[in-house]
């Protein structure tokens, strides 16, 4: 049994019924029985589900989040305006910054050995390159880094540059790969995007799960840049029918 899907909590069960556990279990498992996983990063936490799930999974690595919102509620509605005006050209709705007071008392909940892996950086613009080169000065190479943030459909352009911070060992994924809720995937975006990143081809490989998927099954669509041969090798032989060619 893979050690993702033998391993996983209930509560990223989500992701297993979208498809992505398929390709996190080869992954995974390549990486485990090589060089390790000792530091991962999701952007986008949300309610916290993921980051406690991958703390949990991976007992000895440290967890990174970046999320847009924070968790206070401003006092007026005037300062909340102003926060929002002058911090980020995101639009932050209500609804986030309740997601973000949620995970936040998911996280002070934790044992204090598990805290001290779990590193939650909130009210942080992942669209913004210069914080990918801060991190990556910070903290060196990922092993691995997920994307779960806005799911628009020019999100893999825009966001690309995250793949900057695996270096050439470590995997970046988008989820929801080209599409949102509300618009499904559609190969030519996947085509347009590979015709502007050209040097990149070689390294992109974008699983299609929508016919397993019982979760969103439009968008359930995952994105994988690695330059790691050894993991690119893994997946062409155990999920080749997933991938979109
Ligand atoms: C789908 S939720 C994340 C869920 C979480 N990863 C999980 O699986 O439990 C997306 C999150 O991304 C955050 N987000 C949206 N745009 C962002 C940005 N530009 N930078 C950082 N976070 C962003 C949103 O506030 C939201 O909390």
């Amino acid at each position: 049994m893979p050690f993702y899907s033998e391993n996983i909590t209930e509560s990223h069960l989500k992701k297993t019924e979208r498809g992505y556990g398929r390709a996190w279990d080869v992954v995974f498992d390549y990486m485990l029985a090589n060089n390790g996983i000792k530091k991962l990063l999701e952007i986008g936490v949300g309610g916290g589900q993921s980051h406690l799930a991958w703390l949990d999974l991976f007992k000895d690595a440290q967890i990174y989040g970046l999320e847009v919102a924070w968790p206070i509620l401003p006092e007026s509605m005037f300062s909340w305006k102003e926060m929002r005006k002058e911090q980020h050209d995101d639009d932050i709705v209500v609804r986030q910054l309740v997601n973000a007071i949620q995970g936040w008392h998911k996280f002070t909940n934790r044992p204090f050995d598990d805290r001290l892996r779990l590193h939650i950086m909130y009210n942080v613009n992942a669209k913004r390159e210069d914080v990918m080169q801060s991190m990556l000065k910070a903290h060196g190479n990922f092993d691995v880094v997920i994307n779960d943030s806005k799911h628009r459909t020019h999100t893999a352009q825009l966001m690309s540059f995250w793949r900057k911070l695996v270096g050439t060992d470590g995997v970046y994924f988008q989820e929801e790969f080209c599409s949102t809720m509300n618009d499904d995937f559609k190969v030519k975006r996947y085509h347009e995007f590979l015709e502007n990143n050209p040097d990149d081809k070689s390294y992109w490989r974008v699983f299609d799960f929508r016919e397993i998927s019982i979760e969103q099954p439009g968008c359930s669509v995952l994105g994988m840049y690695t330059e790691n041969q050894g993991i690119l090798n893994a997946v062409d032989e155990s999920l080749d029918n997933f991938i979109i060619k």
